[in-house]
């Protein structure tokens, strides 16, 4: 898959090709980054004579090229090269020449990180080895391919060989030139309760920058984005894909030139950033991914739905299907007893719910927001027989049983906060800022990761729990440690004590299924997903404003990784009113469950409840690890349609959402995508429980068809009106906001 010739290196994945090469001034020169090519012995058919253009140039007699306008494999060299670099160093008296030559290759199975969360199973890695004498640096540019994906895992390393201090003022993980500047930028911009919006505009000239500051990956900006060309569709089109292995602050720079080219680069935020780096200190980068696909968005997140599932989660949940859990958190919010806990567990098991998760509110004194984090024992008054006790009682109705924690927060009013006030973020000369009343721990501070990693890994083991939702609802204030020479490493060494943490808490109980959670959606991204399996999606259960962030979301990650669940019939965040089928034909895609007191349900619709959980559990497998494509979109279109295909393409799921209802509004035909054209197929809706919830009758089945495969994917099935049985024929399209399931299942010969 990676093939170097003639100082070509080309890395082939199954469809796609990246090609660069050696100059002979030592130099890389990026050349191609497309659909699938044969190798060649040459590729001067496609390669750039850089020799036009201004500026200096760079080179003698023989080869000479002007940098500004070369398209370059990770440029360093700001002597001739006046665009944004990947990597900047000062070194005595703020000099920052360094000019970075080629060394060697090697080419290797797989490699890990050692202090990142990384990658797996990746097929073959090449290191292309870079070096400054003078300046005693080595710079590593790695590249790793996979047999099964077209995402392709970059990251980049230095050496401090020399024997003086060099400070790192930024080390993008991954930078090229696109040879083409033409592109419209999506990306992934929200707030709590919105999250994942999907923003698109063309690139602009000049440098944009896509990132976060907060500390944490963010609601505000998701690291996956896309450059595609104008006349992409879900289907057709080509598309580049971006994204990192990094919960902490991220930047994508997109510098598109008057050469016409786009240099994309990908790495840590270098706000507030910088690094010393000893002599024989070694610095890494996190994984930085990148994707083509030639088939449209469909395809790109296709491609990383594979990688995410196949080579980032490894938690043995990767390939199955999640219990059904129930939430008590906007069922009860801090007001529980372990009767009414019991009470909401036993109604659980009567419907078939398979978990029951206990959220906030469990531990220390906390009745509120205002206190307690970091003291993580039970609050008996609440629960007498601890959580050890509700665990067994939990798992002898026969549920599993999973617990809420913030492991990395501490409230001022604690006793961990009494006995270690030393141990949350502050700065030595001014107050902490407060978020939710709470601080952020140091974990910076070894003793604080391993105190916490400790505490969290023995309750979780003593109460037998099942699962765990690791919440974090505030960003961090201040970058500050008084131990640190340079306080701009800060933030990334609270990364690595981070990822430390996380990484110990999930070996030390590799059974547990671990949903991670930032105030709702704030840290879905691919480094905590090599730990944790899936992230709670957002805040907001609320059915239309799902269907946007899902589908910002499933752009990058798989259903299987999304947290969602069925609230109340009346929004918390929204207060808008849906019913509880509406509800769930937007959440039962994900990682799957409800949030309410279902004590408080009446009869009728806890029957409903119990029908969704019967039909989800037929249903599970192909909605959580089924291929997912989008149809249409809740953002351009009136409705949002997507369908789930089994991989053996014998059964489908199609998913239909409306908007708001308008009469003689265009007629809704469904065409699913990638069923087989040969098979024949049935197809069924779902029961319409809703109509009977309109009080319009009792519960109706929609029609049924039998389609050839080829027919249903060109000529597609008019929906028909709905008929509501009672009061004589009265004709309805989809309610406002109303949605539909399709089960499509191959018919046996
Ligand atoms: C965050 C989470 C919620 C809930 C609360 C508890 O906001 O996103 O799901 O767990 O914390 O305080």
């Amino acid at each position: 898959m990676i093939k170097v010739e003639n100082g070509y290196f080309k890395i082939d994945t199954p469809n796609t090709t990246y090609l660069f090469k050696v100059n002979p001034l030592g130099i890389l020169e990026h050349i191609y980054y497309g659909k699938k090519i044969p190798s060649s012995k040459d590729y001067s058919f496609i390669e750039e004579q850089a020799k036009y253009g201004g500026g200096t140039l760079t080179g003698d007699n023989e080869y000479a090229i002007y940098e500004d306008c070369a398209s370059l494999e990770a440029s360093s060299s700001k002597r001739g090269d006046s665009r944004e670099t990947f990597l900047n160093l000062s070194f005595d008296s703020n000099d920052r020449e360094f000019v970075l030559k080629y060394k060697a290759y090697r080419i290797s199975n797989g490699v890990n990180l050692d202090t990142l969360p990384s990658s797996h199973d990746k097929a073959q890695t090449l290191s292309v080895i870079l070096e400054d004498e003078n300046r005693g640096i080595e710079v590593t540019l790695n590249y790793s391919v996979f047999e099964d994906t077209d995402v392709i895992v970059r990251n980049s390393s230095i050496k401090n060989v020399g024997k003086s201090l060099i400070k790192i003022e930024r080390i993008m993980s991954s930078s090229f030139d696109m040879i083409d500047g033409d592109f419209t930028l999506v990306t992934l911009n929200g707030a709590w309760a919105k999250e994942r919006q999907i923003n698109e505009a063309p690139l602009a000239m000049g440098i944009t920058k896509v990132s976060s500051n907060y500390g944490f990956s963010s609601a505000q900006t998701n690291p996956f984005t896309i450059l595609k060309k104008k006349e992409t569709t879900f289907v057709g089109g080509e598309a580049y894909g971006f994204n990192l292995l990094y919960s902490g602050n991220h930047m994508t720079t997109y510098e598109r030139t008057m050469y016409h080219k786009v240099r994309v680069m990908a790495g840590i935020n270098d706000y507030s950033f910088s690094w010393t780096l000893n002599p024989n200190a070694v610095f890494e980068a996190p994984e930085a991914t990148l994707c083509y696909s030639y088939q449209g968005i469909n395809k790109l997140s296709h491609e990383y739905h594979q990688f995410v599932r196949n080579h980032i989660i490894r938690s043995e949940f990767k390939d199955k299907e999640k219990p059904i859990l129930i939430n008590n958190w906007e069922g009860t919010y801090f007001n529980f007893t372990e009767e009414s806990l019991l009470g909401i567990a036993k109604k659980a098991k009567e419907v078939g719910i398979e978990m029951l998760v206990l959220d906030d509110g469990w531990f220390g004194k906390r009745n509120s927001d205002s206190t307690s984090l970091g003291d993580w024992y039970p609050n008996l008054e609440k629960l007498p027989e601890g959580i050890k006790g509700l665990s067994e009682k939990v798992h002898s109705l026969g549920l599993k049983f999973g617990l809420w924690f913030e492991p990395e927060m501490i409230s001022p009013d604690s006793d961990l906060y009494r006995s270690h006030p030393e141990w949350a973020i502050k700065h030595k000369s001014y107050v902490p800022l407060l978020s939710r009343n709470q601080l952020v721990l140091d974990l910076t501070n070894e003793e604080v990761v391993k105190y916490i990693g400790d505490v969290v890994s023995s309750l979780i083991k003593d109460a037998k729990l099942d699962y765990v939702k690791w919440d974090c609802n505030r960003n961090i204030g201040d970058y500050y440690n008084e131990n640190l020479d340079n306080q701009e490493e800060f933030l990334h060494r609270y990364m690595l004590g981070f990822y430390k943490l996380v990484k110990h808490v999930t070996e030390e109980c590799p059974n547990v299924l671990f949903e991670s959670c930032s105030a709702g959606g704030n840290r879905a991204d691919l480094g905590l997903l090599c730990y944790m399996p899936q992230f709670w999606c957002s805040d907001n259960s609320d059915q239309v404003s799902r269907m946007m962030i899902q589908e910002g979301t499933l752009l990058c990650y798989p259903q299987c990784c999304i947290g969602a669940h069925v609230s109340s019939s009346l929004s918390h965040q929204t207060l808008r009113t849906a019913t509880y089928d509406n509800k769930f034909n937007v959440a039962c895609i994900g990682a799957f469950g409800y949030e309410l007191d279902l004590t408080k349900l009446n009869e009728r619709e806890l029957q409903a409840i119990k029908d969704q959980i019967t039909w989800f559990k037929k249903h599970r497998k192909l909605l959580q690890l089924g291929d997912f494509y989008q149809i249409k979109s809740f953002y351009t279109d009136n409705t949002q349609e997507f369908v789930i295909v089994s991989s053996d393409k014998s059964e489908a799921m199609y998913f239909v959402g409306n908007k708001v209802f308008m009469p003689y509004a265009c007629p809704t035909i469904i065409k699913p995508i990638e069923l087989n054209n040969e098979y024949v197929y049935e197809v069924s809706s779902r029961a319409q429980y809703q109509n009977a919830l309109l009080g319009k009758g009792e519960m109706c089945e929609s029609s049924e068809w039998t389609i050839l495969g080829e027919t249903f994917m060109n000529a597609g099935i008019r929906l028909p009106y709905e008929w509501l049985s009672g009061n004589g024929p009265e004709k309805r399209i989809m309610e406002d906001f109303g949605s539909r399931l399709y089960y499509i299942e191959k018919k046996e010969a």
